[in-house]
């Protein structure tokens, strides 16, 4: 089978090639690097990465026509929610208009499988806890959330009507090996340069499901084999919630800082910036009813990412 990564160079990418390497003929990547690292491009014969950025229709259009991958697992997009709030078409640029890039390629090419990221952001704050995938009408409460949203309507739409077939998930936080971004990301590197004090985003009682990596790319894999319509749509988290402060705590206690020496400085509202969603329990019932279940709980995922990013940090960040 040969299958397109997009976002190649990024945190789920570069967990999921080596996995698709061992199980597929060839796997073809493409990153600009905007968050990506040159250090999580994979090096395997059967692996080809390109850089360019995918707002570039025609090369993308001749990369997929040229290729003629079975599948896209479409990754790319921009991580940083609070960067796309101070630039305002910059989710609908890096989010919208790459995917709809993407389907048009796809389209061009008649390639007829995509695999989506989407985030539990879309269904902003909503009434209902854990949130299912019937919830609606949902409102995004982040332009993050608003592009998923936006994606996920275009990849439903080009399913129906140029006979592609889509699996679309909809995740809590996903947390291993290899991260470009996020609060386990930001807590390492920050104490790394300064172990006396830390400035915490949001009051610390923030609560949501991290998933391990490796959970979450079983997960999705067994949604490819198992879940068969035109659309398949699926929350992917674990049942329990880390909060801030828990990870606040063990970030402190992993890097081997006294917690009586470092004053740790919460904000005053429990939401970290504009756009984020404190609270998040989604509802997994039609994963696990498919016969998925996450291996490790969010403490676990939680407590063994913050021990992969100390050592993987342990020289600094990387490029
Ligand atoms: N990590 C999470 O907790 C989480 C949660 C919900 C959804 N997601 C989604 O999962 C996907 C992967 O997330 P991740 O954590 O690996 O993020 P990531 O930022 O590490 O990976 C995304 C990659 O896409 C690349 N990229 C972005 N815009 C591009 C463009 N225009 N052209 C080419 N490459 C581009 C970036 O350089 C990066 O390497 C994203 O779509 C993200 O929104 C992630």
């Amino acid at each position: 089978m040969k299958i397109l990564v997009t976002g190649a160079a990024g945190f789920i990418a570069s967990n999921l090639i080596p996995r698709l390497l061992q199980r597929s003929d060839h796997v073809i990547g493409v990153d600009n690097f905007f968050l990506g690292k040159r250090a999580y491009v994979h090096k395997h014969p059967n692996f080809e990465f390109h850089e360019f950025d995918l707002l570039d229709l025609e090369a993308l259009t001749a990369l997929v026509t040229q290729a003629k991958p079975d599948r896209v697992w479409h990754l790319a997009a921009n991580s940083d929610i609070s960067y796309g709030t101070k630039y305002t078409d910059f989710d609908l640029k890096g989010g919208t208009l790459v995917t709809y890039n993407v389907l048009e390629a796809m389209r061009h090419a008649g390639i007829s499988e995509i695999v989506f990221s989407s985030s539990g952001a879309v269904y902003g704050e909503p009434a209902i806890m854990p949130t299912p995938e019937n919830y609606g009408p949902i409102f995004p409460i982040s332009l993050y959330a608003a592009s998923k949203a936006a994606c996920e309507a275009l990849i439903t739409a080009f399913a129906h009507n140029y006979d592609i077939r889509c699996w679309i998930y909809r995740f809590g936080n996903i947390v291993g090996p290899n991260p470009t971004h996020g609060v386990i990301h930001d807590f390492v590197l920050r104490l790394r340069e300064e172990r006396t004090k830390l400035v915490v985003l949001g009051d610390g009682s923030q609560a949501k499901p991290y998933v391990y990596v490796e959970d979450c790319l079983d997960g999705m894999e067994f949604g490819i084999a198992n879940a068969r319509e035109r659309v398949n749509c699926f929350n992917l988290a674990v049942e329990d919630q880390t909060t801030v402060r828990e990870i606040t705590d063990w970030t402190i206690e992993a890097m081997g800082i006294d917690r009586a020496s470092i004053d740790v400085q919460y904000g005053d509202s429990p939401r970290g910036w504009r756009g984020d969603v404190p609270y998040v329990k989604l509802d997994t019932r039609r994963m696990t009813a498919l016969g998925w279940t996450p291996r490790l709980s969010s403490a676990e995922s939680v407590r063994r990412t913050i021990r992969d990013t100390v050592e993987q940090f342990r020289n600094g960040p990387l490029s």
